[in-house]
């Protein structure tokens, strides 16, 4: 029997405080003109100070398993894409695992940061395939304005704080009817670990640390690394990538999306982009843009969705998946 992955429900959340590009150019020396022409960002959300990472999961997960149609109880698998855990241990998805009330399962984090969803489905859908689980809660949550330097214009202007899950389930191939994850690809290369980076850590120097990236440098990898995944996964699953429906970036830089959209022959009305509005959310960007795009009726059952990320490490990765 051969076991698919299906995405049955999807759900995110964000923190209600907004930050416009106006209220960043009362702290640093930037503009709402400059933040807007180089990346797309107006605003972004920002976490309360009594909002943690688990507390933005919970209410995500919250809502994709009422999207899906199950309960805390159904869940067996919970992974956690996060850079900015609630504490260095236990995991996110322990924490998220008791604060929903789900029983004993298999539950871990994952730290590819902007690339962590995409780590995180690929990764479940590997573990559902096998056959060892059957329900699995994926989220993205991110409470990254924690590890912002808000003196470094360079990078502060970039983030936003959210979350966004998915529920995924095995189904036979046969009721799958074509639906479920159908590649992923997943790298990192660590000798570029210094184009992005957090200067401080548990092991390194006892601190939590703040963001460091050369942009540039970053920007130049980014649309060669993150189209050769797309391809990698399309050749995969064997379809024309100029076949896909949908496709949902990791929201770092709208020209970023573009330089994509462009090398692959795609068309900007199938982009589902949130940048203008989130920033960059880090692990939790791609599924708050997918659960947007359902949301509004633009991802249907049956549609081909393409996923991708590049973060730190550096890593990039892409997955496909028909809804
Ligand atoms: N406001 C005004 N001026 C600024 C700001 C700001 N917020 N930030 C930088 N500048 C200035 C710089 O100092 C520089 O000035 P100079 O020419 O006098 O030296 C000038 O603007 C141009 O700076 P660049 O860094 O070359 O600007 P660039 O066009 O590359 O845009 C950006 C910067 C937006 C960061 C872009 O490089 C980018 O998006 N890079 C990729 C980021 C990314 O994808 N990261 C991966 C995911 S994130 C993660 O994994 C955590």
């Amino acid at each position: 029997m051969t076991l698919k992955a299906v995405v049955t429900g999807c759900g995110s959340y964000l923190p209600p405080d907004v930050m416009t590009n106006h209220d960043l150019s009362a702290i640093v020396e930037t503009s709402d003109e400059w933040i807007r022409e180089r990346t797309g960002i107006r605003e972004r959300h920002i976490a309360g100070d009594d909002q943690r990472t688990s507390d933005l999961g919970v209410e995500a997960a919250k809502k994709a398993l009422a999207a899906a149609g199950r309960s805390p109880a159904d869940v067996d698998l919970i992974i956690v894409a996060t850079t900015t855990p609630d504490l260095t241990f236990p995991s996110t998805a322990a924490i998220i695992q008791a604060k929903l009330g789900a029983p004993a399962a298999t539950a871990f984090d994952i730290q590819a940061v902007c690339t962590g969803f995409v780590y995180a489905v690929g990764t479940a859908q590997k573990f559902l395939a096998s056959g060892q689980h059957k329900c699995a809660l994926v989220i993205g949550a991110e409470t990254f304005s924690r590890i912002l330097d808000w003196s470094d214009r360079t990078t502060c202007v970039l983030f936003g704080d959210g979350a966004g899950a998915f529920i995924i389930e095995a189904m036979d191939e046969g009721d799958a009817n074509g639906r479920g994850i159908m590649a992923s690809f997943l790298r990192c290369d660590g000798r570029m670990a210094d184009l992005l980076y957090v200067d401080g850590g548990v092991s390194a120097t006892q601190t939590t640390g703040h963001v460091r990236m050369q942009g540039n440098k970053v920007f130049r990898e980014a649309i060669e690394r993150i189209s050769a995944a797309m391809l990698a996964v399309a050749e995969e699953a064997k379809v024309d990538p100029r076949s896909i429906d949908w496709f949902v970036p990791h929201q770092a830089n709208e020209r970023i999306i573009h330089g994509v959209v462009k090398k692959l022959d795609l068309r900007p009305d199938q982009v589902i982009s949130t940048i203008a509005r989130h920033g960059n959310t880090s692990a939790a960007s791609i599924p708050l843009a997918f659960c947007e795009g359902v949301e509004d009726g633009r991802i249907k059952r049956g549609d081909l969705v393409m996923l991708e990320g590049m973060g730190g490490g550096l890593t990039w990765g892409a997955a496909l998946l028909r809804v």
